[in-house]
């Protein structure tokens, strides 16, 4: 069922132009060193709704605080990805 949603959602997404696509990778802006990963691995590994919350999937504001918790928190949950700084900003 969640297959099927999801597979409706990307058609949904092809048929409507005027939807963001999801990006396949993602560089967020940060003074001590941009941070890219890869969206489209982070997508198909777990719920859009771990980063997006709620809603339909879009344009999403993160800061330092919310970042770290989010993404450095899930990685030291499951003791993978990156948790050290210079890991995830590059200058
Ligand atoms: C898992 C990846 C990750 C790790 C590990 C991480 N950060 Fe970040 N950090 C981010 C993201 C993502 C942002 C938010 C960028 C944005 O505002 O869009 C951020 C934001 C920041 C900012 C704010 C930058 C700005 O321009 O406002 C600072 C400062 C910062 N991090 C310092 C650190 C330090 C120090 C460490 C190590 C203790 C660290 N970060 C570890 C991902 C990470
Ligand atoms: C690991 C966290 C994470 C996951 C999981 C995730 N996203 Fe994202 N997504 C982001 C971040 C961060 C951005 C960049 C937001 C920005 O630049 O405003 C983004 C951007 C997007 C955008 C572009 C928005 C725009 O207007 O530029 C779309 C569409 C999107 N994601 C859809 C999805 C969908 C659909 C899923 C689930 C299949 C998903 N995302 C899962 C973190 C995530
Ligand atoms: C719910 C769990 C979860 C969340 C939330 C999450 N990650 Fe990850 N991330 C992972 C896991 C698991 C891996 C390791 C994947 C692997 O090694 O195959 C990973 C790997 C990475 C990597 C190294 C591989 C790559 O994608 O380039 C980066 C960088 C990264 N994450 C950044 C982020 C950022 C930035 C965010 C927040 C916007 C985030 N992650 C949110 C689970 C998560």
């Amino acid at each position: 069922m969640k297959k099927f949603l999801i597979s409706a959602l990307l058609v949904a997404f092809a048929a409507t132009p005027v939807l963001a696509a999801a990006p396949d990778s993602v560089t967020l802006e940060a003074k001590n060193g941009n941070v890219t990963f890869n969206h489209k691995a982070h997508a198909a590994a777990m719920e859009c709704a771990a980063c997006h919350g709620a809603g339909t999937p879009g344009k999403l504001e993160l800061d330092k605080d919310t970042a770290h918790k989010t993404c450095t928190g899930c990685h030291k949950e499951k003791a993978a990805g990156p948790t050290k700084c210079g890991e995830c900003h590059k200058k």
